[in-house]
């Protein structure tokens, strides 16, 4: 089993929303690999970059999908990605700085985050997805 393992409660908007937590999935995974498999600092800490780099790419991606739609939660919901950021911010500088155990630290503050920020804060997202679906639209993924 995956150390952080995709399941179908994840499912948000069956598009780039999920594409891109898909990747991160993929990328925590590697990234947990790495630093359990004892490969090289270089490697950690570009899989770390890579992590950082795509989670970033990600929350402004479904910012701007939240602010298209008119998500009524969209300050709160950037305010859960800023600390987030910080966060692994913060983690990565350490690493950079010698600091080794702080490679696993990244990837289950990451497994966690993730998996709770998507079935719960990103969740909100699907169901207003639903909620506000016309419903010709509705029938026609019902048909299709
Ligand atoms: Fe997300
Ligand atoms: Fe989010």
């Amino acid at each position: 089993m995956p150390y952080f393992e995709w399941t179908a409660e994840l499912i948000i908007d069956r598009g780039a929303i999920d594409e891109d937590h898909l990747l991160l999935v993929n990328l925590v995974n590697s990234l947990h690999d790495a630093a359990t498999e004892g490969l090289s600092p270089s490697t950690v800490m570009e899989r770390m970059a890579e992590l950082v780099f795509y989670t970033q790419d990600h929350l402004l991606r479904e910012e701007d999908v939240m602010a298209a739609v008119g998500f009524p939660n969209l300050d709160s919901h950037k305010q859960g990605h800023i600390e987030l950021m910080a966060h692994l911010h913060a983690l990565q500088r350490d690493y950079n700085s010698g600091q080794a155990t702080t490679a696993l630290q990244l990837a289950s503050l990451l497994r966690d985050w993730l998996s709770n920020h998507i079935r719960e804060a990103d969740g909100e997202l699907r169901q207003f997805l639903q909620d506000s679906a016309p419903p010709a639209a509705l029938a026609g993924s019902l048909s299709g």
